[in-house]
């Protein structure tokens, strides 16, 4: 959607993976406040998002959402005001329905009036999922419905689209939001991850600046082993996905906050090298995902699906980088460069990832010939 925002990917955090409906002012503030402390918003994540079960379960006498006194009992608001103060971004939810997911009220015939509170509260990001009865209206007229109430309060408001890649919206999504789910709900299982992944190469020519395939909210910490995590982590930063954090942030090992903040892999997912990754090799349990970056390098990842360490190998070619004899690698966990020949290989632990960055073609290393280079975790 070409409304000046997420011109690249998104970045931030969500209670729902974590909290489910137990969202409240608290956990908001402490999530900001964490957000800053802990490097991450120095990193780049600058959305706290609200997800569904923020209101009470009817509208007011005058029609209005109303904030659950209970969870937000300063309003909204105000909790905008406290999120802004620290230099961050606000979020919330809604529907293209008549309820939402949680059966609370949602905005479907309520457009300008909910989107108008919501830029009188100082919201910036809005999360519209597809759930509650949708009176016949397809899914393209109900997100073109919210899009543009959004563009008439004159507020910018970063719309995602939570529409499970349904309706046609690979086609129409572009042009009417910043994101659109691909998918149905992430799990914190490494099965929910990768039959997440299995989804996405069919996607990939939709992403845009502005437009982005959303295969769902990170799962980073939230159930995963911390090489799972890295493989997630590299496989969303190389789909150009929105990077919306899932775990509490308030009790994260420092093993999981320095994985959501490589900054060398974030600079993958923000990179525009024309298209987002995708897969270009699988033989089954070892796979190979390319992303072409701006200054004509080659981002990789070689991931591990298998039950034991395996060697995961892709070529110069493959990666478009022609067939010189040495290549610079640049490992984006490890955070070392070295150097390799035509074929490019790692030792990938189970169910983990490597992710270099290849570039160049220059002088060939003494002896030439292929280095195997350190995978994560090995
Ligand atoms: C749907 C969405 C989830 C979450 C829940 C909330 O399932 O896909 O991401 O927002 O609704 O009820």
């Amino acid at each position: 959607l070409d409304n000046g925002l997420a011109r690249t990917p998104q970045l931030g955090w969500n209670d729902w993976n974590s909290f489910g409906c137990n969202v409240n002012d608290a956990l908001i503030r402490q999530t900001a406040d964490v957000m800053v402390s802990s490097g991450m918003a120095a990193a780049g994540y600058q959305y706290v998002n609200i997800d569904d079960c923020w209101s009470t379960r009817s509208r007011n006498g005058n029609g209005d959402l109303v904030p659950d006194p209970q969870k937000f009992p300063n309003g909204i608001a105000a909790l905008a005001d406290y999120v802004h103060g620290k230099g961050l971004k606000l979020g919330i939810y809604s529907s293209a329905g008549l309820t939402t997911c949680a059966d609370y009220p949602a905005s479907l015939n309520n457009e300008q009036r909910d989107a108008n509170l919501w830029a009188s509260w100082g919201i910036d990001y809005l999360k519209y999922d597809n759930c509650g009865d949708t009176q016949g209206r397809t899914g393209q007229q109900r997100y073109t419905a919210m899009r543009d109430a959004l563009a008439r309060t004159g507020r910018p408001i970063l719309f995602a689209i939570c529409n499970w890649g349904n309706d046609g919206v690979g086609t129409w999504g572009p042009a009417t939001g910043n994101s659109w789910r691909t998918t149905g709900d992430i799990a914190g299982n490494w099965g929910s991850v990768m039959g997440i992944l299995d989804a996405q190469p069919g996607w990939a020519a939709s992403a845009r600046p502005g437009a982005w395939n959303d295969p769902d909210m990170l799962e980073v910490g939230n159930g995963l082993t911390d090489t799972e995590s890295r493989a997630h982590f590299s496989l969303w930063s190389l789909l150009n996905a929105p990077l919306i954090a899932g775990n509490d942030l308030r009790s994260m090992s420092a093993t999981t906050r320095s994985i959501l903040t490589n900054t060398e892999v974030i600079a993958v997912n923000q990179d525009w090298g024309g298209r987002q990754g995708n897969k270009i090799s699988d033989n089954g349990d070892q796979e190979v995902w390319l992303k072409p970056m701006a200054n004509g390098s080659a981002a990789v990842v070689l991931l591990n699906r298998g039950g034991g360490t395996a060697t995961v190998s892709t070529t110069a070619s493959a990666l478009g980088l022609g067939s010189a004899s040495s290549y610079s690698v640049r490992d984006l966990w490890a955070h070392t460069t070295g150097s390799s020949g035509p074929t490019i290989s790692a030792s990938v632990p189970s169910h983990g990832a490597a992710m270099y960055i290849v570039s160049g073609g220059g002088t060939p290393p003494p002896g030439g010939g292929t280095s195997v280079l350190r995978g994560v975790g090995s």
